[in-house]
This record gives structure tokens, C-alpha cells and sequence, in this order.
């Protein structure tokens, strides 16, 4: 179980916070669920990285994130794997892909969370606030 807490969890950027409760929550219950629930759960997690992934990439792409590569490199290498799972779910076959989203998918996204979206994050606030600096706007961001 993947357990949320703001004070250790949330980034300060309201868009990316939300988008990992989210992911949070539907690991939860793709880990809790039963046979016959999983497969359905299964697609919207994918449909939900699938838009994770393009909304962290676009935040990297505005702000000109200068690690974009890599962070995007890691959203590609682990779509890739839940494209595959996701095969495997199709064919009735759940083992796999149960033991991929208790261990390997809880594991990544806490290491991903703490260092590549942390470093995101980080980097969105200082571009926000420069802005805000200039422009005398409201804050875009967070
Ligand atoms: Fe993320
Ligand atoms: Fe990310």
C-alpha cells in the first residue's frame, strides 16, 4: 500500500499534487481489488500515466527543465513495462502484473516522487516566483 501524506509527500505544485494522489489512490486499489476488478483498474492506470507523464512533460517543456531527458527517459522506460503488464492483463494473466504493481510500481514512484518530480517541482517554483518577480503577476504555479 502506497500511504499519502501531504507533509511528507506533496511538492507545492498544486497540478503535479494532484496527479500523485491520484496515482496513489488507483495503486491502492489495483493492490486491493479482485480478479475481476483488476483488468478495468488496470487500463485506467494506464490512461492515467499515460496523462501523468504528458502533463509532467509539458511542465518541463514550458519551464525549459534542464534535466527534461532523463526524467522523461524514466516516464518512457516505465510506460513501456505497464504497456507490457498490460498485455499480459488482457490475456487473463494476472500474477505478473499484480506482483509488478505491489513491489516494482510502489518502489519506483516512491524513489521517482523523491528525486526526479522533487527536482521538477523545485525547479517549477523558482521559474514561477522569478516570473511573479518580473511580471508582478499572480503566481501560475502551486
Ligand atoms: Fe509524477
Ligand atoms: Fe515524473
Amino acid at each position: 500500500m502506497l500511504r499519502w501524506e501531504d507533509s511528507i509527500h506533496a511538492l507545492g505544485v498544486a497540478e503535479m499534487d494532484a496527479t500523485h494522489r491520484e496515482f496513489t489512490a488507483l495503486v491502492n486499489l489495483l493492490v486491493e481489488c479482485d480478479d475481476t476488478d483488476f483488468a478495468a483498474l488496470f487500463q485506467k492506470l494506464l490512461d492515467h500515466c499515460r496523462l501523468h507523464f504528458t502533463s509532467e512533460g509539458r511542465l518541463m517543456r514550458i519551464s525549459r527543465f534542464p534535466a527534461m531527458n532523463e526524467h522523461e527517459g524514466e516516464h518512457h522506460r516505465i510506460y513501456g513495462d505497464l504497456v507490457q503488464m498490460h498485455r499480459a492483463v488482457q490475456r487473463g494473466r494476472l500474477a505478473l502484473p499484480r506482483a509488478f504493481v505491489k513491489q516494482g510500481l510502489e518502489e519506483w514512484f516512491g524513489v521517482h516522487l523523491a528525486s526526479m518530480d522533487a527536482a521538477l517541482a523545485a525547479h517549477l517554483k523558482r521559474v514561477g516566483e522569478a516570473r511573479v518577480e518580473m511580471s508582478g503577476g499572480l503566481p501560475v504555479l502551486g
